[in-house]
């Protein structure tokens, strides 16, 4: 499963980037609002830090508006997939952005239908938003669910990215249903590498090899 970091925040990407551990950003007008600088500026930077995929959103809220944009966004790097919500000009546009071979994020999806349609369309991503359905009183996991087994039904290629991830279960979920990717915030990811038991397993550990002879011009340098 591909790991994502949501966030257009630049020190969020370069920590992540030097963790060596996600394969792509996603970025959406709220994280540029968040991030406080100017698209233009942020946009190319974090296609300039990650090597992998970066999803940039469109504005526009019809066809014509959505192909414009995207293609402007996809000239600023190789690796930007242009966003556009599953409204019905989004998933017109994502068909016209797809045979022009510009790579698409079919975004705020809610029904595994919606996400039968950005397939058929030709999105390379789906994005069901987990955690605003929960927030809702539904099940985001089933979503995912539902939409996995309906691109495996049919061969679809468009790839399962589970988004608005609340907390580390949902990212557990998402590799457990088979997702390809999951999009997460910044203090999620980091949350990933914590066990209580791990840090306490270490320390002792390492205090018990306060009492162990020196290994003189050996490995560890003492
Ligand atoms: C995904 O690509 C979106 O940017 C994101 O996950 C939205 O999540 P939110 O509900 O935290 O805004």
């Amino acid at each position: 499963m591909k790991i994502f970091l949501d966030s257009a925040r630049l020190d969020e990407v370069r920590q992540a980037v030097d963790w060596g551990i996600i394969n792509g950003v996603t970025t959406n007008p709220s994280h540029v609002k968040t991030a406080g600088g100017n698209p233009s500026e942020i946009y190319p930077e974090i296609c300039r830090l990650v090597s992998g995929p970066v999803s940039i959103e469109t504005i526009a809220t019809d066809a014509e508006g959505i192909l414009r944009e995207g293609r402007a966004l996809a000239a600023i790097s190789d690796n930007v997939i242009v966003k556009v919500p599953v409204i019905r000009e989004g998933i017109k546009a994502i068909g016209m952005l797809s045979a022009e071979g510009i790579s698409t994020n079919a975004t705020i999806a809610f029904t595994p239908l919606q996400a039968l349609l950005a397939a058929k369309a030709g999105a390379t991503y789906i994005s069901p938003f987990l955690g605003r359905l929960d927030s809702a009183g539904q099940q985001g996991v089933e979503l995912a669910k539902q939409i996995r087994t309906i691109y495996n039904n049919y061969g679809f290629k468009t790839q399962l990215l589970t988004a608005a991830i609340r907390h580390p279960d949902h990212v557990l979920q998402s590799a457990l249903i088979g997702a390809d990717a999951c999009t997460m915030a910044f203090p999620i990811l980091a949350d990933l590498y914590n066990h209580h038991l791990t840090d306490q397993v270490l320390h002792q550990f390492l205090s018990d090899w306060e009492e162990v002879p020196k290994w003189k011009g050996g490995p560890y340098g003492d």
